[in-house]
């Protein structure tokens, strides 16, 4: 066996009850290699991981590290091999600081001493660029700097061997372009890292080379320097589907949604959202687009009620709303789709039918009680409307694959007939069709008369679908195009803050 390869694995198969999830899969991992896995949402890729980093075990197949056969029992077993995985969902606790947390996974560092862990992570401050604030307590960071602590708490266990499984799915450019500088640097010192992620050019940029999974199958490993945009596409879902396109072209109705010089805070206090003000109408997508951490968030929970504005006002369908919690403006007709919806739009334990009326339940009961049939008939018309891949509607809905759970959010929010739609990035960590079938989707109940709300990284997105469009930054609105005078370079110039 060569000691060049980190990880070999061969001929992997796992199976839940009739989901085969991985069939027969070669893959291997090399030392100093950046290899990205590639497929469409619940291709297998976090399942081969999963198998790879001992949480679950597989079937059949074997499985070499460094060199030596090995079966990964659990992932401390796989921590002492050097394995280390970085989850889709964030495991870290909240309420600790991040010395707390890097105490709490060395072995070292048995007692809490500030200084102990100021020296344990010294040389990865400097060395790898992975410098945070240790004090800090975890529901301060971005998600940029979790991502960081995440690497270092797997650096700090020795780990050699790194999963990250779509870590750049809610970084800002910035954090992107941060990561991938640790991401090297850990290669050239000899590391080996899977990296898993749904967007073409960050893989292309990132990788030595990418294997694809194609519904539970290893299709391809091919060197990225060989390979495109269009050639991986197509070797991920076969044929591409053709964009959707907003040639619905009936004049919007009245306003939905007012909102006027609206203030909102942060997280830590500051504010995020500066005096905007805007309306969107019925029939219309309103798209609001900007790099990422530009108030977005901030002012979609404002309008979804999730926090309170510090000034200005929120009509919905003419009525103040400032004060409204999420409950009272979904009862009024509002659908939201937060960022990351399938981290905070489900609930896990529940199942797939429970999970697909979560914001709506009361239109299921009779007499007080829910109405089981008809929750059933409903679940079983979302999946089949949005494609959703699961085994069936009485499964939790934790056993989805990430992408499958944000289709069940996208499929209940849009099928709620809402008089508006607030949706933050929701086509984020799917796949190309699925992206596809949401834009369609979207622009389907605008024809019925849904206004929608887009909050959007991609221009080519928000030009594909949008009616009208603005641009944030910094919690501003820094233009406003209709459909016809929207341009790519002026909308990429103000979202990068240039005034024009
Ligand atoms: N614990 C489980 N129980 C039942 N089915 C599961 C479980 N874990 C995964 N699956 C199924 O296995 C298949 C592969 O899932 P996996 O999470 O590996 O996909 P993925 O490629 O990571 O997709 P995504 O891009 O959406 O994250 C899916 O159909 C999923 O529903
Ligand atoms: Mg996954």
């Amino acid at each position: 066996m060569e000691e060049s390869y980190a990880v070999l694995m061969k001929n992997i198969t796992k199976k839940f009850s009739s989901t085969v999830a991985n069939y027969r899969v070669d893959f291997d991992l090399r030392k100093g290699e950046i290899h990205a896995l590639l497929g469409e949402n619940g291709a297998g890729k976090t399942t081969l991981m999963r198998i790879l980093y001992g949480e679950i075990q597989p079937d059949e197949g074997e499985i070499f590290v460094w060199g030596k056969k090995t079966v990964v029992k659990s992932p401390s077993h796989a921590l002492r091999l050097g394995i280390s995985m970085v989850h889709q969902h964030f495991r870290l606790v909240d309420s600790l600081t991040v010395a707390e947390h890097l105490a709490l996974c060395s072995s070292e560092v048995r007692f809490l001493s500030k200084r102990k862990i100021e020296n344990l992570v010294a040389e990865y401050f400097k060395e790898y660029y992975l410098k945070v604030d240790l004090d800090a307590h975890i529901w301060q960071l971005s998600a940029g700097e979790k991502q960081k602590v995440e690497i270092l708490k797997a650096l700090i266990r020795g780990a050699r061997i790194l999963v990250l499984d779509e870590p750049t799915s809610s970084l800002t450019p910035l954090e992107v372009k941060d990561l991938f500088r640790v991401l090297h640097k850990l290669r050239n010192r000899g590391y080996a890292i899977v990296f898993i992620s749904h967007k073409l050019g960050e893989v292309l940029e990132i990788s030595d080379r990418i294997t694809i999974l194609r519904k539970g199958k290893k299709v391809a490993t091919i060197p990225a320097s060989e390979a495109d945009p269009v050639t991986l596409a197509k070797l991920m879902v076969g044929d591409l589907p053709s964009p959707a396109k907003n040639t619905h072209t009936s004049p919007p109705g009245g306003e939905v949604l007012q909102v006027k010089s609206l203030y909102v805070k942060n997280d830590r206090g500051g504010i995020a959202v500066r005096g905007v003000s805007f309306s969107v109408r019925k029939g219309e997508i309103f798209g609001v687009i900007g790099v990422a951490g530009n108030g977005q968030r901030e002012l979609a929970e404002a309008i979804a009620g999730l926090r309170k504005p510090v000034k200005g006002e929120i009509f919905f369908r003419g009525i103040l709303v400032n004060g409204s919690g999420p409950r009272e403006l979904a009862r009024r007709g509002l659908a939201y789709i937060p960022e990351e919806s399938f981290k905070t739009a489900v609930l896990p334990e529940l199942t797939v039918a429970e999970n697909s009326i979560l914001r709506y339940y009361w239109r299921f009961t009779e007499k007080g009680f829910i109405k089981k049939t008809l929750v059933e008939k409903w679940a079983k018309s979302l999946i089949k409307e949005f494609d959703i891949l699961a085994e069936g509607l009485h499964v939790k809905a934790k056993s989805l694959s990430g992408g499958n759970l944000q289709k069940l959010v996208i499929a209940r929010e849009l099928s709620s007939k809402p008089e508006l739609l607030v949706a933050v990035n929701p086509t984020a960590g799917l796949d190309i069709s699925a992206s596809q079938r949401t834009r369609e989707k979207l622009l389907e109940i605008k024809a019925q008369g849904s206004g929608v709300l887009l909050f959007t990284e991609d221009i080519d997105e928000a030009l594909q679908i949008c009616d009208r469009i603005a641009v944030i930054f910094k919690g501003s609105f820094k233009g406003l195009f209709s459909r016809e005078e929207a341009d790519v370079n002026k909308i990429s110039l103000l979202m990068a803050g240039v005034d024009l």
